[in-house]
């Protein structure tokens, strides 16, 4: 769906809204349109410890340029704080003044990344535990202060250091077009698990893509959110086997066409589904994307059974009843990794969505207690949570409503399908497999759930 007031305010009303203080957002630089991005201005470094000269090299080493201090009048792609090393709440001023003073220095649809030690109260001393805790506040506000499509979000290091090869995977993803609609976020790196990609190898496609040689099944492919996921996990190199209700099996044949990917006409809470996608697939599954699901909106005083019920067997249960299954049966690969879509609705609720929001907060519950079962056999499983994001689905919503929705994000805008669906391909990488049990929002920094 096309957002007018977005054309609008950046073609002849540009002038209107910016007298009348209205929100203005900017076309996001997305990695389809600008794949080169992340290369078009210098990177920022800034922090006193080895850590920041650590990052600083691992940069120069994947072709970027990189400044230690911020030269006057030089526009920068980013800015990175590494403050892994602050003990206390006052270690963080000057690193954290230095990158306010080069805020202004940032190009458009820039980044501000910041690494730090994950908050872990009952490991670190309190000072400690004001620090990290603190760096969190840190960057979830400067996400709000960003203009013109920049973003902020944070690498939390959870018991790991710099070395681990999430961290770069987490720092590609971020610094590129693929994490445009991201922000105000963590991304937790938990373990050592997961390949060192280097950048290049991070942003190629197709046959030299991070997805070659894996089979992925993404289910609800027919279209939205799922058909834009089975096209970029089949554009970085994935073959796919998109699977969909047997009413949506022409607009699925058309999408797997496209991706030279097969269909899968498939009802996924039939009691046989883990049995019919395990038959389709002909061995293991490397990566499982559980995207199909419904919305079936009622206040809970007029909420009737099959409302409850229908929401609750698509968006959950059958999730957990196909994992379980593959599992038992050892029909996920060595290295398996799952995403599941969960939604801003499951984290803080939504008037009229009891039924989804039990359904998505239950996605979230599933997801972080099978996560140690991944972990075992070197894979991962998170959950990526949409914020407002332009389909068929939110199409429907009341115009107003609509809008609102749009403007109440930091990026003062709804994302679009290839927003979550690269974000999927990034937790779905060989490089992310030490991220794993968390959930990672594509919100925009909706105020909406937060
Ligand atoms: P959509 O309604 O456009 O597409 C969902 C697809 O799932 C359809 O092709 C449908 O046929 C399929 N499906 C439904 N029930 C199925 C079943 N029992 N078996 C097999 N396939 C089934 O939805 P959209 O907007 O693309 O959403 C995709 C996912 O993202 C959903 O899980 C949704 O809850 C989630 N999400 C979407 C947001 C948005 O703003 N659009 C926001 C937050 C989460």
């Amino acid at each position: 769906m096309k957002d007018t007031y977005l054309n609008l305010v950046n073609g002849p009303l540009k002038q209107v809204a910016k007298s009348l203080g209205l929100p203005q957002p900017v076309p996001l630089q997305r990695f389809a349109s600008t794949p080169e991005s992340y290369r078009s201005k210098p990177v920022l470094v800034l922090g006193s410890g080895p850590d920041a000269q650590g990052l600083a090299d691992l940069l120069l080493a994947n072709g970027l340029e990189v400044r230690r201090h911020a030269n006057s009048g030089e526009s920068l792609r980013a800015i990175i704080a590494v403050l892994d090393d602050a003990s206390a709440p006052t270690d963080l001023s000057a690193t954290v003044l230095e990158v306010g003073a080069a805020l202004r220095s940032l190009a458009k649809c820039g980044r501000v990344i910041t690494i730090s030690t994950a908050p872990n109260p009952a490991q670190q001393s309190p000072e400690r535990a004001a620090a990290t805790q603190g760096i969190t506040g840190l960057t979830r506000s400067l996400a709000h202060e960003m203009r013109a499509g920049s973003t902020a979000n944070g690498i939390l290091l959870d018991g790991v250091d710099l070395q681990a090869p999430s961290v770069a995977a987490a720092l590609w993803f971020l610094l590129s077009g693929k994490s445009a609609y991201v922000s105000g976020q963590f991304i937790t790196v938990s373990s050592t698990a997961g390949d060192a990609l280097s950048l290049e190898e991070f942003m190629s496609t197709g046959q030299a893509g991070p997805l070659a040689g894996r089979t992925a099944v993404v289910t609800g492919a027919a279209r939205g959110i799922g058909a834009a996921i089975a096209r970029n996990l089949a554009r970085d190199g994935a073959s796919i086997i998109g699977v969909d209700m047997p009413q949506a099996g022409q607009a699925l044949a058309e999408v797997m066409n496209e991706v030279g990917g097969r269909s899968l006409q498939l009802d996924i809470t039939a009691d046989t589904a883990a049995e019919s996608i395990a038959e389709a697939v002909g061995g293991t599954v490397d990566i499982l994307v559980h995207n199909a699901g419904i919305t079936r909106d009622k206040m809970l005083a007029n909420m009737d059974a099959s409302r409850w019920d229908s929401v609750i067997a698509v968006n959950i249960a059958s999730q957990a009843r196909i994992n379980a299954e593959l599992s038992r049966r050892g029909l996920f690969a060595e290295g398996a990794q799952v995403v599941s879509l969960a939604s801003t609705s499951g984290i803080a609720g939504n008037r009229g969505q009891t039924n989804y929001a039990t359904s998505k907060a239950g996605v979230i519950g599933l997801m972080a207690a099978s996560a140690q079962d991944f972990a075992e056999r070197g894979g991962s499983i998170n959950a990526v949570a949409p914020g407002f994001i332009e389909t068929d689905m939110t199409a429907k919503m009341p115009t107003l409503t609509r809008q609102v929705a749009r403007r109440l994000s930091s990026l003062q805008q709804g994302g679009q399908p290839i927003d979550v669906a690269e974000t999927i391909g990034f937790l779905a990488s060989a490089g992310a497999r030490g991220i794993n049990g968390s959930t990672l929002r594509v919100c925009g920094q909706n105020m909406v759930g937060a």
